[in-house]
């Protein structure tokens, strides 16, 4: 596997990616297993979270135990990364949630911005960007630029799918951000696909538009 590139090799992971993959999956029990898949995934992508020690009184004696240590802010990218912010938050509660709205033009593929209110400062954060899908890795190029700016100690990008294309592009500017997906598909769809009725820039054969598909639109 590439460095900083994490696929899960869980079968309730791959079995979940598959229902989601599914047509006939309809808009409520696609939203549930993004949720499901997105607290898979914080459990994987959590592990180096750092822990301090404490005293902890159980029935029987006080003994020490590890808490986690560390503040961490959750970005989910508008829209389609909304749908995982709750899986991330039952793991993480104390996380804090940022978002980030962003579209795909149409034309271009390139992010649009519509949506940031981030704080200036986040030096003292650890960040995990939340879209269930790298496509072209636009949107995560450009919200890892947002993430900087602000000083972020730590970026991690949770998504559902990844195209190798996407991968590619977002380590080729931003080597340091690790990746975490359930699963990486073959290519984007090209122009070529587009001609056969397809839209392009798509995650073959991926799961559609995440966003839509959670959302009834579309
Ligand atoms: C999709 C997806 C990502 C982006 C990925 O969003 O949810 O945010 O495209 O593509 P990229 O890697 O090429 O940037 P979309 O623009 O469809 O917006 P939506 O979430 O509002 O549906």
């Amino acid at each position: 596997m590439a460095q900083n590139l994490f696929v899960s090799e869980h079968p309730l992971v791959g079995h979940k990616i598959t229902q989601l993959r599914d047509v006939h999956t309809d808009c409520r029990r696609f939203r549930s297993i993004v949720q499901e898949l997105a607290m898979l995934l914080a459990y994987e992508a959590t592990r180096d979270m750092p822990t301090r020690t404490v005293p902890v009184q159980t029935p029987l004696t006080t003994t020490q135990g590890p808490v986690v240590d560390a503040q961490v802010g959750l970005v989910p990218i508008l829209r389609a990364g909304l749908g995982m912010v709750d899986g991330m938050l039952h793991l993480l509660p104390k996380a804090e949630v940022w978002h980030l709205g962003f579209y795909r033009d149409e034309q271009t593929l390139q992010p649009v911005i519509y949506y940031n209110k981030l704080p200036e400062d986040l030096s003292s954060h650890r960040c995990f960007i939340l879209d269930p899908m790298l496509a072209t890795g636009g949107s995560a190029i450009a919200a890892t630029e947002i993430l900087k700016a602000r000083r972020v100690s730590q970026i991690k990008f949770v998504g559902l799918l990844a195209a190798p294309e996407g991968i590619a592009a977002l380590h080729a500017r931003h080597p340091d951000v690790v990746v975490h997906v359930a699963a990486v598909d073959e290519r984007l769809t090209t122009e070529e696909d587009a001609q056969q009725g397809l839209p392009p820039g798509f995650i073959w054969p991926g799961l559609g538009d995440a966003g839509d598909r959670q959302f009834g639109t579309g």
